[in-house]
């Protein structure tokens, strides 16, 4: 099924929020520009999505919105496998042993458990202790080689790592170790209110801190003028200039120019016609993804069979990872 030359790509989205521009840039625009060069797969990590509680039709639509997008922003369900989580029993099956080889000390150091769990402090589920648990399963059922992700995934990356040099010291080569690819721009866009803090798809608070891909384009220029800068009105990358740091990725990251190169070409312009450029940039990239998402929502026979077939294939795979390890942990065969 898979192409034996080709080297495999995995990676998930979770649908607890509509994707935000954070989202595009850390991974779904390297997802498409990755689609036809590696056997990619990409899934709707929903089983990750109710570690926190969710309102259950709402969560349903977001799922089905979300591989919608996946196909809108070009990725290629006849060359690449786009499925469900909840599709394929592997997972849960597969991070259930994984926990039996993961150490409480090690997902304590989670950062985005403490995170989480701050957040969400009435709901302080197990589920999301061993959410990185899950996410080696997901990653490891399909023999990956590498895992395009935003900076925030890092540790997550490195424990799957762990967990799956220590299995394989115990039962042989069974699983392929990953490798992580973090671009250099885009994986970690700050927010536009409160650009100390990652962009996040899930955050209700302020609206305008988040650019989500869905939302109106005249939105999208409104929330990036009105995103917070500084009073010394100079573009340049600074720690000590995190609104206007954060704008420059923005621009370098939707347009593919390098840092430097966005840097040069803003300097000695004014803030607002600053941003009036990083907006067109952004709504230029943004609008054929809208458009084409529109169409597709339309067609409902065509997502339900993409679906369906993402469903069998990824299974198909996950399977045969499976069936090696209930063996090597000693259950019946
Ligand atoms: P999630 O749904 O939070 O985010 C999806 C992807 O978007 C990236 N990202 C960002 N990149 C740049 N700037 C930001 N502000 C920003 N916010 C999010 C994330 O790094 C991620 O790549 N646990 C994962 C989903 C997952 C997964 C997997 C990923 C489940 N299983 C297996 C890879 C492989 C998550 O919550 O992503």
């Amino acid at each position: 099924m898979l192409d034996e030359k080709k080297k495999i790509i995995y990676s998930a989205m979770q649908p607890s929020g509509y994707p935000s521009l954070g989202n595009y840039l850390g991974a779904l625009k390297n997802w498409k520009n990755l689609k036809d060069d590696f056997d990619c797969i990409f899934s709707i990590a929903n089983m990750h999505a109710i570690t926190v509680r969710q309102d259950s039709a709402n969560l349903r639509k977001k799922t089905r919105d979300l591989i919608t997008l996946f196909i809108a922003i070009g990725l290629d369900p006849e060359k690449n496998i786009i499925y469900y989580q909840s599709d394929v029993p592997a997972h849960a099956e597969l991070s259930w042993i994984l926990n039996c080889f993961t150490y409480m000390g090690e997902l304590n150091r989670m950062t985005q458990f403490k995170e989480k769990s701050s957040k969400h402090s009435e709901n302080i589920n197990s589920g999301l202790f061993t959410y990185p648990v899950l996410m080696a399963a997901d990653i490891l059922l399909y023999q990956t080689d590498v895992v395009p992700v935003g900076e925030d995934q890092r540790q997550h990356l490195e424990i799957c790592r762990d967990i799956a040099e220590r299995f394989n010291n115990i039962y042989g080569e069974v699983f392929k170790i990953p490798e992580g690819f973090i671009p250099k721009v885009g994986a970690r866009i700050m927010g536009l209110q409160n650009p100390s803090k990652k962009m996040s798809k899930s955050e209700s608070d302020n609206d305008n801190n988040v650019i989500y891909i869905l939302d109106d384009l005249n939105l999208i220029r409104n929330k990036i003028k009105r995103s917070v800068t500084d009073s010394d009105n100079e573009i340049r990358y600074g720690e000590d200039k995190p609104g206007i740091s954060n704008l420059l990725n923005i621009y370098s990251a939707v347009t593919g120019k390098s840092s430097e190169d966005s840097e040069n070409e803003f300097r000695g312009v004014g803030y607002g016609e600053f941003k009036e450029a990083v907006a067109e940039a952004v709504i230029k990239e943004i609008r054929p993804i809208q458009e084409k998402y529109r169409e597709l929502s339309s067609d409902k026979a065509y997502i339900d069979s993409v679906i369906k077939e993402g469903a069998d294939k990824a299974s198909y795979i996950a399977n045969k990872t499976l069936r090696k390890v209930k063996k090597k942990v000693g259950f019946p065969q």
